[in-house]
């Protein structure tokens, strides 16, 4: 088993760019595509079997498979990148999702295939890592050191490929050279990992004995293990069937990324097959709104197709003017994916903060972008042992399960009828970190069988009758800023005024509706939420509600501000500096929080995020609490 690279092959893959890039481009563009991932922990040799790859495939020299096998020695070190423009199409999606994650790419060729490698770092706390990675992968090699045999990390990632829907797993059980090539070792591993596959539902797997360092089953049999009698690893990257059949079998969908309008007479709707096939006359509806019609032309650059398949892009036009935007899914009619705003998901957490159920987070599928907040999960999964665990949230690299809402309703397919229709990502609003991936189970029924109840009062008439317009006046602000106090006098102005008011006090909702909840960022958030909730309620009675919450968080104020209807929520930021508000302690609870008698307080332990550009603020070093009161009295008249 010998490595000696070809020189005369180098230079005729090189010659052939130079020469004819038409040519060489055309070659590797008739070969099929394997995307795969390497997995395993930090120091199994992963890079050094991805420099013998690419080196046995003649797309590096001797001296960089040096440099890469230096580089796999330095822990969380990626190698050299390979940059090839060819790779761009299966990253883009990712781009376009927001995802800027630390996964190297490589790329490299064979006569037989092209390949796309994701190269994930192999620390507990890159689980996201590979799992961006291989949510666009066919294949996963699961690397194994033989000295160590299946660890955690195995274990994890195994489980993880397994989730997101990899068929074909590759168990490489590596650095076979300092075992001695021993079968007793190598069958051992693999007893062990069998018993784990069957475990989690993996229903068969690969194992092949290498090494990547000295070659051992790379591209061809090694004569070290003459007792193995499987494919070389190359070899089986080469010809293991690809599912794109299958996708092509599936129900026609084609999430639409933009509507293509160059001028008034035509109209297209571009993007990128996600399953299925289409031709010129198919019966198509478009969904969230189940519009249908059918497709006149495929249109894409090299002109109209008879047929397109899933994993192309393109543009369609439509027998009819229907309504079709960004977002919306264009489907066979009479096999739509689902439509709802509630689901189950598998979620796998990538964040450092904690998931905050309640909190929300923008959630990002095929083309569609939506609010979504997350519930409490079901369960934690252990990777180890496969027991659901009882959990609060979610922490870095925890898998779980949660009842997930979204703001509108979306198109989707459970993940395993459908990945891209599937799987999600979750984004933090202010940071714009990806925080989460998922893949939905189902939709809740609940979301099917409970609709929206039209009473023939409606709010107008609520209003008309107190013959006001409703409000919300949110105050927000520090522990002891005065909120409460100016709230008060607020609406007793309005009262007098001949107003229908209520006040909602942060201290009396919560020895009532919000006694089961305390002060943890979670409990806050539900807090916020139910309050807004019941704002919105008397809104709809007609009422202006005021409400006196610290209301610590920027996106829980946002997120009630999105609740109600435009103009009605007016922001409110009682500005009292911490100073000021820790030397009056009216309710002596800064003392006690100074003391670390009480946790989580406002402003000491836990944090307050003051209002960007709220509608109203009111500086109490400036202002007292009755000219506080009168100034926003004079506000809303002014404002009607
Ligand atoms: S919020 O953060 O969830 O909006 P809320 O306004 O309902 O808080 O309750 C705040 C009131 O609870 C404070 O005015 C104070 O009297 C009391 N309180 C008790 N513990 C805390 C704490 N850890 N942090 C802030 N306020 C607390």
């Amino acid at each position: 088993m010998s490595a000696t690279i070809n020189q005369d092959s180098v230079y005729q893959v090189d010659s052939l760019i130079a020469e004819d890039i038409d040519a060489y481009l055309d070659r590797h563009q008739h070969k099929s595509l394997l995307r795969f991932i390497t997995c395993g922990s930090v120091d199994d040799g992963k890079s050094t079997l991805i420099g013998r790859l690419l080196y046995d495939s003649k797309m590096i020299f001797e001296d960089q498979l040096a440099a890469l096998e230096a580089d796999s020695k330095k822990v969380g070190t990626q190698g050299q990148e390979i940059d090839f423009a060819l790779l761009v199409d299966g990253l883009a999606a990712e781009r376009e999702q927001g995802i800027t994650i630390d996964v190297a790419y490589r790329f490299f060729a064979t006569d037989k295939r092209k390949f796309i490698v994701a190269d994930t770092p192999g620390h507990e706390q890159y689980t996201r890592n590979m799992v961006t990675g291989a949510s666009t992968a066919d294949l996963a090699v699961i690397l194994i050191d033989a000295r160590k045999g299946v660890l955690v990390q195995t274990r994890r990632h195994s489980y993880l490929a397994h989730l997101i829907g990899i068929k074909n797993i590759v168990l490489a059980v590596n650095k076979m050279d300092l075992v001695g090539y021993d079968q007793k070792v190598f069958d051992a591993i693999v007893a062990d990992y069998t018993e784990f596959a069957n475990s989690i539902g993996i229903k068969s797997f690969v194992p092949m004995p290498i090494s990547g360092f000295k070659g051992d089953n790379i591209t061809g049999p090694s004569e070290n293990t003459p007792w193995y009698t499987g494919p070389a690893l190359m070899e089986h990257l080469e010809t293991v069937p690809l599912d794109v059949s299958t996708d092509q079998e599936k129900p026609f969908r084609l999430p639409v990324q933009w509507v293509n309008r160059p001028n008034l007479d035509f109209r297209g709707f571009a993007g990128l097959i996600s399953a299925g096939t289409v031709k010129p006359g198919q019966a198509v509806r478009v969904l969230p709104s189940g519009k249908t019609s059918s497709v006149t032309r495929i249109v894409t650059l090299d002109g109209d197709l008879e047929e397109a398949v899933a994993g192309q892009s393109v543009t369609l036009t439509f027998a009819d003017e229907i309504d079709c935007s960004r977002g919306d899914v264009i489907s066979v009619s009479d096999n739509p994916p689902e439509v709802s705003d509630q689901f189950e998901a598998t979620i796998v957490w990538m964040d450092e903060a904690e998931m905050l159920p309640g909190r929300p987070y923008w959630l990002k599928l095929a083309t569609q972008t939506v609010t979504a907040t997350i519930q409490a999960p079901k369960y934690q999964v252990n990777v180890n042992t496969m027991e659901h665990l009882a959990a609060k949230t979610l922490d870095l690299n925890a898998i779980g399960v949660a009842n997930f809402a979204t703001d509108k309703p979306i198109v989707f397919e459970p993940y395993e009828a459908n990945r891209q229709l599937g799987g999600f990502i979750l984004i933090d609003k202010i940071t714009n970190a990806t925080v989460g991936a998922g893949m939905i189970h189902f939709s809740l029924r609940r979301a099917q069988n409970v609709h929206w109840q039209a009473t023939d009062i409606s709010r107008e008439k609520h209003a008309s009758l107190k013959n006001q317009k409703p409000a919300v006046l949110w105050f927000t602000g520090l522990s002891g800023a005065g909120k409460s106090t100016i709230a008060n006098l607020v609406e007793k102005k309005l009262v007098r005024m001949n107003r229908h008011t209520f006040l909602l006090d942060g201290d009396n909702v919560r020895h009532g509706l919000n006694k089961d909840l305390g002060f943890t960022d979670a409990d806050r958030i539900e807090n916020i939420r139910r309050v807004g909730e019941v704002a919105k309620l008397m809104t709809d009675a007609g009422l202006i509600v005021l409400t006196a919450f610290i209301s610590p968080f920027r996106q829980e104020r946002q997120l009630v501000r999105d609740m109600m209807a435009p103009g009605e929520f007016i922001e409110v930021h009682i500005d009292t500096s911490l100073d000021e508000a820790e030397k009056r302690d009216v309710k002596g609870l800064y003392k006690k929080a100074r003391a670390g008698e009480l946790k989580n307080f406002t402003g000491i332990d836990s944090p307050y995020e003051a209002p960007e550009a709220p509608e109203i603020r009111i500086d109490t070093s400036k202002m007292s609490a009755d000219e506080a009161a009168q100034h926003i009295v004079d506000i809303l008249i002014g404002e009607g």
